[in-house]
């Protein structure tokens, strides 16, 4: 089975080939991923109109190097997975409409993907994990704890109920004059820095609920600079090391209590895992503090290589091999709308606040 996958909810417009060999082992063909950051730095985030004219452009020449490095052609796949969801709404309607037009024209199966998927399964491509696992999911646009029980069955156990953790490294890095996207200036500053000297507070602790709150730690780094302002070299070190670490901790206890969970619910399981997922995953305090945290709750930490952790198109098709191999394909899926929203849990209530950027994954 071969699976051309495309990806264009936010600013990577990416396209890959994913096949499963003959004895049904994952094989990433080509993997394509055209970031549009620069074209989005001079403005300190995505611009949405931007980014969607970007995917217009580089979408039809991105698919034909994921095909040609692939070394297959369009009627040697077997299906056309591209992303239907979450996202920006003008980047979705590029590449689903392309897959559309594709899979009509080619008469091959068009499978629409929710992004989110994309990233709960990627786990499984790299590593084979069985269902069921817990995905940690921290990216600019989501900060989410899924129950992954299967393709399809997701169960929502926490989200964030202001920013996500990636938009408060954004946040944090635009107020101290850090370029973006802020994540990694944030991180290399925090190596630099003391991270003692600033006491921000530690969102949510002890609470018994699962969820996330960014926005009174990015409040707290907002009144310590302007305290002290200007800003000397070595005080954007010291409170980028500070915010790094009330985030390490509080990651730990937050996502303590998920791990705790699951080890109760499902004491059967061998090899419980949790996957991490998203853009944050690349940080290297929250890697080590994850690593850490696991063993602890008896669990391993499963932890794609970065390239599949971010966005990209090789999730999507994969998703799409993981739907088509379950039965999962829908029988209308010309007729099927982008969604701008698209929880994975469609049965978890809307968590109040959340989601103002909650367009990307
Ligand atoms: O998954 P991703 O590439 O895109 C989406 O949001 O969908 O994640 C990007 C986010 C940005 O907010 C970026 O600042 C953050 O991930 N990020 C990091 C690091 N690298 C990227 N945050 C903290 N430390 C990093 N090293
Ligand atoms: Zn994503």
């Amino acid at each position: 089975m071969r699976i051309l996958g495309i990806e264009t909810s936010c600013d990577e417009t990416a396209a890959a080939v994913v096949a499963l060999d003959d004895a049904g082992a994952p094989q990433i063909l080509s993997n394509v991923v055209f970031s549009q950051i620069e074209e989005h730095t001079a403005f300190g985030g995505v611009v949405p109109e931007i980014a969607a004219r970007a995917h217009v452009e580089a979408l039809d020449g991105i698919i034909e190097a994921a095909l040609s490095e692939a070394g297959v052609e369009l009627s040697q796949v077997d299906g056309i997975a591209a992303t239907a969801g979450p996202g920006l709404i003008g980047g979705l309607i590029v590449g689903l409409m392309t897959a559309k037009a594709m899979a009509a024209a080619s008469g091959k199966p068009l499978l629409p993907v929710n992004h989110l998927e994309g990233h709960a399964l990627t786990a499984r491509l790299t590593d084979d994990v069985a269902f069921p696992y817990l995905l940690l999911l921290v990216s600019g646009g989501h900060t989410q704890v899924i129950l992954v029980r299967g393709v399809g069955d997701y169960q929502r156990w926490a989200s964030t109920i202001d920013d996500a953790l990636g938009e408060a490294f954004d946040k944090t890095a635009k107020l101290l004059g850090l370029p973006y996207p802020g994540g990694p200036n944030v991180e290399r500053q925090a190596a630099l820095g003391d991270a003692k000297r600033f006491a921000f507070p530690r969102p949510l602790r002890g609470e018994d609920r699962l969820d996330f709150s960014f926005s009174g730690l990015k409040t707290a780094v907002r009144q310590t600079a302007s305290a002290i302002a200007p800003l000397s070299d070595t005080d954007i070190a010291d409170i980028c090391a500070g915010f790094q670490r009330a985030i390490t901790e509080t990651l730990a206890e937050r996502v303590g209590r998920s791990l705790e969970k699951f080890r109760t619910l499902y004491p059967q399981v061998e090899r419980p895992a949790l996957v991490v997922a998203g853009g944050v995953a690349a940080n290297k305090a929250i890697r080590a503090t994850l690593d850490e945290l696991c063993p602890r709750h008896e669990m391993r930490l499963v932890a794609p290589p970065i390239a599949l952790c971010t966005d990209n198109a090789a999730m999507i098709a994969w998703a799409g091999i993981e739907r088509m191999r379950a039965g999962l394909e829908s029988a209308d899926a010309q007729s099927f709308a982008p969604r701008s929203r698209w929880p994975l849990d469609e049965d978890a209530a809307p968590i109040i606040g959340s989601g103002k950027r909650g367009a990307k994954a």
